[in-house]
């Protein structure tokens, strides 16, 4: 199980607050190591409901960062303009990215304006790897990618029997063909290259899902497929999200 893997740490916090309190905390100290590794920090952010409050705090105490130093990134997004209520880039403006200050060519968003997801995915694939400096062939490496579980076991957009699940490239389209939006996301590739991976889950309904992840490594779960090859992974959660989780719930 993962709960023996000494790469994986499960982390229950009381409250949201405490959770942004952690979350602070582990983004200066691993920012403030790849800075001194490759001279810059490079995460990856995803949308939902869950990391909105993390995203207000961080731009409150990120207020002196180095933001100079960073790059922010999107571990997918929904195939909408950047107005659209749902937009994930439009949350993270709203919530962080206008109230810090981050040069705006550190902000590396999904492009939307385009005929299709299929050309979205295309222009990050070339904006990864033009960052990155990547050869054909390499994944970039990500300092950091903070992920979402949903109530079916997705994070960022890898849906259960998706074909995003297998795409061997940096970015993959999404196509719903429901009344959902399309998306772009990060492969599982690119997340299990990152060298910290943190999902971070709060909330009594996400309890049942948690617990087939954690405990059962439910395969169905694309979830359970992120492991990352070298880096750490770390489940920061509250009580309600551990709540049948044998050693880390409410007992
Ligand atoms: C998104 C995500 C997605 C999300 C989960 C959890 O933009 O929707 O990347 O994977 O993290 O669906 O969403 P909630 O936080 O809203 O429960």
């Amino acid at each position: 199980m993962y709960s023996d893997d000494q790469r994986l740490n499960i982390q229950v916090c009381e409250d949201e607050e405490k959770i942004s309190q952690f979350l602070i905390l582990r983004w200066q100290e691993i920012s403030r190591e790849a800075i001194l590794k490759r001279g810059f920090f490079a995460a990856a952010l995803s949308g939902g409901k869950t990391p909105v409050f993390f995203y207000r705090r961080l731009a409150q105490a990120g207020k002196s960062f180095s933001w100079d130093r960073i790059h922010l990134f999107l571990a997918d997004e929904r195939w909408v303009d950047f107005t659209h209520p749902d937009s994930t880039y439009r949350m993270l403006q709203e919530t962080l990215l206008r109230k810090i200050p981050i040069p705006d060519g550190h902000v590396h968003p999904i492009p939307v304006n385009t005929p299709s997801p299929y050309e979205s995915a295309k222009l990050y694939e070339e904006e990864l790897v033009r960052f990155f400096r990547l050869s054909p062939g390499q994944f970039p490496c990500f300092d950091l990618i903070l992920l979402g579980i949903g109530q079916d076991g997705h994070t960022a957009s890898l849906f259960p029997s998706g074909s995003a699940l297998s795409d061997q490239a940096l970015a993959s389209p999404v196509i719903l063909n429901d009344k959902r939006h399309d998306r772009v996301t990060l492969t599982l590739p690119v997340i299990n290259n990152a060298s910290d991976i943190i999902f971070l889950v709060t909330g009594e309904d996400k309890a049942p899902v948690l617990r087939r992840i954690i405990e059962e490594r439910d395969r169905s779960l694309p979830a359970v497929w992120v492991y990352p090859d070298r880096g750490n992974l770390l489940f920061l959660i509250d009580r309600g999200a551990g709540a049948q989780l044998h050693r880390h719930g409410r007992t």
